[in-house]
């Protein structure tokens, strides 16, 4: 996850997401492939006991991370866009809504010290998880750049910062001086150590945090919001959020006419398979629910519904109005085409696709798959 200075290597650089690559549509009458797990519920691993995250089951945070998230690729297009929609200055201040484990945040802090991060998401347990999972990994002074906050999108002001307990930032402040491998002190973190404040001096509202750069929402998170009316609030948010000096916000969106239907798409890892599932689609209320399961080969253990999300599919002129009516000077779409749906069962990894690169256009016809960014520009 490591953040070697954001160079831009087009073909290199591209995003993972949730959306397997190069993958199989498993629609209705698809025969089973060996390793499905659908149908053995034995191994079945309930996301709700707190027993798959002991002993020998990897968090579900970490899985998702290592099969859903490609942070480096990420943050080589935020780079692009902005020199090439604001420029000027190098952008060091960076927002990640809809964080979750806010892998993202801790990847932009890591080659720059005057770097900062503020993650803002739902799940109090993905913030805790990346406090003693990922932060640590960075070294301690990152503590005082990173700011995550529990909250909602819509209303980033009362959200609530989250903080690591003292003994542990101590401990991992000692450790690190006694020792000049950060890896030490990620080796001696505390699991269990953060908790979301209570009062209201740590709200969003009440922190002094730097004008933005850079605001982002990813892996498809807008589609969380149903409401057109939501998402202007949101991006109304996003704009205050941003530096008056000029900013962008940027998004992501997956499309095509796959997307449109009951869709089963799975990528195998060395350890274990990632399945992304599309429930059926909605097509007055342009909704679906994503799940995203688990099979771990070595421990035979399948993690079902790890994470589930109920979606309306937006469609890009849509989120373009909405950005408009928020107060966006520009909107730019980066555009790639993914791999047909039906031609590969699964793929290896990431796939293919993973080195492709997305191009701005102002018109794109109709595909089986495509995935864009947004970049919306504040001056
Ligand atoms: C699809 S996941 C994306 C996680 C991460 N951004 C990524 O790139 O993988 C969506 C995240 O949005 C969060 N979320 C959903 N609705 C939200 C809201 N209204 N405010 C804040 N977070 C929200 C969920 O808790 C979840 O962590």
């Amino acid at each position: 996850m490591m953040l070697r200075e954001a160079r831009f290597e087009p073909g290199k650089a591209s995003q993972a997401s949730f959306l397997p690559s190069s993958l199989p549509a498993s629609s209705d009458q698809e025969q089973p492939a060996p390793d499905d797990f659908e149908d053995d519920d034995k191994q079945e691993e309930d996301k709700n006991d707190p027993q798959h995250l002991s002993n020998d089951m990897p968090s579900k945070f970490l899985l998702y991370q290592q099969s859903v998230q490609s942070p480096k690729g990420d943050i080589s297009y935020l780079l692009k866009f902005f020199l090439i929609y604001v420029g000027g200055r190098q952008p060091l201040h960076f927002q990640e809504d809809f964080c979750g484990t806010a892998l993202l945040s801790t990847e932009w802090l890591r080659s720059d010290p005057r770097r900062t991060a503020v993650g803002l998401d739902l799940d109090l347990e993905a913030l805790q998880w990346c406090m003693e999972n990922n932060i640590n990994k960075v070294g301690a002074d990152v503590y005082s750049r990173i700011s995550l906050f529990h909250g909602n999108v819509l209303q980033p002001l009362e959200a609530k910062l989250v903080r690591s307990e003292p003994q542990e930032l101590v401990r991992n402040i000692r450790l690190t001086e006694r020792n000049d491998s950060l890896e030490a002190s990620t080796l001696e973190s505390v699991q269990g150590g953060s908790t979301a404040c209570a009062d209201d001096d740590c709200t969003k509202r009440n922190s002094r945090l730097p004008a933005r750069d850079i605001v982002c929402a990813f892996n498809y998170s807008c589609c969380c919001l149903h409401k057109r009316a939501d998402l202007v609030l949101y991006f109304k948010h996003v704009l205050e959020a941003l530096s008056k000096k000029g900013g962008i916000f940027v998004m992501d969106l997956y499309g095509g006419t796959s997307s449109e239907q009951k869709l089963r798409l799975q990528r195998r890892f060395a350890n274990f398979t990632y399945v992304w599932e599309q429930a059926e689609f909605d097509i007055i209320e342009r909704k679906t629910r994503i799940s995203l399961h688990f099979h771990l080969q070595k421990q035979q253990k399948k993690l079902r519904h790890a994470f589930s999300y109920s979606w309306r599919l937006w469609s890009l002129p849509e989120i373009k109005d909405c950005l408009e009516e928020a107060g966006f000077q520009s909107i730019h779409f980066w555009i790639r085409e993914m791999p047909d749906t039906a031609d590969t069962r699964s793929t290896e990894g990431f796939g293919a696709a993973q080195n492709e690169k997305y191009e701005e256009a102002k018109t794109f016809q109709q595909q089986d798959a495509w995935n864009a960014y947004i970049v919306a520009v504040a001056k």
